[in-house]
């Protein structure tokens, strides 16, 4: 039976995950890979989850194991409100929390209840490829706006939203990852968080600010990486949060603070998906936040990622060769590099593979047609000796293919 003739529209729109693809490298044995943004697995908080899931009383575990509402479990939904306005400064007021399935189902829900079919969503160049997916899954364009070091070009934004109102597209929001944007590692400058949000309201356009990374700053202050939200007293910021890098990704806990109206609406949404997110990993998230391991598990990490990050800077400034240049991340995951515009990074890619080595080619980060010399880095899932190798045999498979 020919089933795929039956597909809709927006399946056939859908492309297999380059990262997804070259994960699969991950698993081969001794490979070195620097491709997927995995949390150091080593330190994964086990022994306070077994804590937490050994206190629970009879009644408790029933709980946990039962069916939950879609909106969420009402304890952690308190605690992400009092995180919020403590951690992260944001007026809760007129403002409400839905929990997702990660931060990949919020993305999949405000695709699905923004965008009609060619409306255009504004992302950054480059951006993360499971937003770039989702958006392209609900037939939306992609409309990419230049960063330099400070984060989002405002003056490109400004442009290139201009030029989309008068070509008559509709653009439905701008999405941003302001903190150690992914694959860039580049961060939104405390200036021009105020800029991004004068020009959301100049031109009306919602904001959907994508923050998982935000606790994990190894330079600067809290101040410095405070969300774009904080500053919206007008509901114009959707703010995605996650416990993907704060606890487990294999929980698959997220959230969404945005306007009340807006958040009822998405949690509609949320019933035709999955009804609602794992309480048992809700319980386990709220005793995590409750009992404060929260506090301690960020302070060990930005330790154990602070010191991968150098290593990789590093190791990039002993090896690498002439024409080789890299993003310096303040925090996060991912470091960027930029080779000389003749090289393509696929064909990188497939002679360091050979050499054990793996990583990310950018493209899978830009829209179609976009250049193919960029490579992201991730150092979070890797020990010091083979971030050091790794980048050791990249280097030299750059320096033969510079000549
Ligand atoms: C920028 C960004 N947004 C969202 C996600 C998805 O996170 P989650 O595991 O919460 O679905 C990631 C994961 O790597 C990410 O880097």
């Amino acid at each position: 039976m020919d089933l795929p003739s039956l597909f809709s529209e927006s399946a056939l729109n859908l492309k297999s995950s380059k990262i997804r693809e070259l994960l699969k490298m991950a698993g081969v044995p001794d490979m070195i890979s620097m491709g997927g943004g995995n949390p150091d697995s080593a330190s994964f908080p086990f022994e306070e989850i077994k804590t937490i899931i050994g206190s629970w009383s009879y009644d408790r575990a029933k709980a946990a194991l039962q069916y939950g509402t879609t909106k969420g479990y009402v304890p952690l939904l308190e605690e992400i409100a009092d995180w919020m306005v403590k951690r992260k400064k944001v007026s809760m007021e007129g403002q409400d929390i839905l929990i997702t399935t990660g931060s990949q189902q919020a993305l999949a829900l405000l695709s699905k209840l923004f965008l009609n079919k060619d409306d255009a969503v504004i992302v950054e160049l480059p951006s993360f490829i499971g937003a770039i997916a989702a958006f392209y899954s609900s037939m939306g364009r992609i409309e990419g706006v230049r960063l330099d070091e400070e984060g989002i070009d405002i003056g490109d934004l400004d442009r290139t939203i201009a030029d989309c109102k008068k070509k008559g597209k509709t653009v439905k929001f701008i999405y941003t990852i302001p903190n150690f944007n992914n694959p860039s590692g580049i961060t939104l400058s405390r200036e021009k968080r105020q800029k991004l949000l004068d020009v959301s309201r100049r031109y009306d356009i919602p904001i959907v600010e994508d923050d998982p990374y935000g606790e994990l700053f190894y330079d600067g202050t809290v101040e410095d990486y405070l969300p774009v939200k904080r500053l919206d007293s007008e509901g114009r910021v959707i703010y995605l949060g996650t416990f993907s890098k704060l606890l487990s990704p294999g929980l698959r806990v997220g959230w969404i603070v945005a306007d009340g109206e807006l958040v009822a609406k998405l949690e509609l949404q949320k019933q035709s998906y999955d009804a609602f997110t794992s309480t048992f990993s809700q319980f386990i998230a709220c005793d995590y936040m409750k009992r404060g391991y929260i506090n301690t598990y960020i302070d060990k990490m930005r330790k154990v990622y602070r010191e991968k990050r150098d290593a990789m800077l590093g190791a990039l400034e002993r090896y690498m060769p002439e024409g080789i240049q890299w993003t310096t991340p303040k925090g996060g995951f991912f470091i960027w590099l930029t080779l000389p515009g003749e090289i393509d990074a696929e064909e990188v890619f497939k002679k360091s593979v050979e050499r054990k080595v793996a990583f990310v080619t950018g493209d899978a980060f830009l829209p179609e047609d976009y250049a193919r010399n960029y490579i992201r880095l991730a150092y979070s899932d890797l020990d010091i000796d083979r971030i050091d190798k790794g980048i050791e045999i990249l280097a030299g498979v750059l320096r033969e293919m510079i000549g």
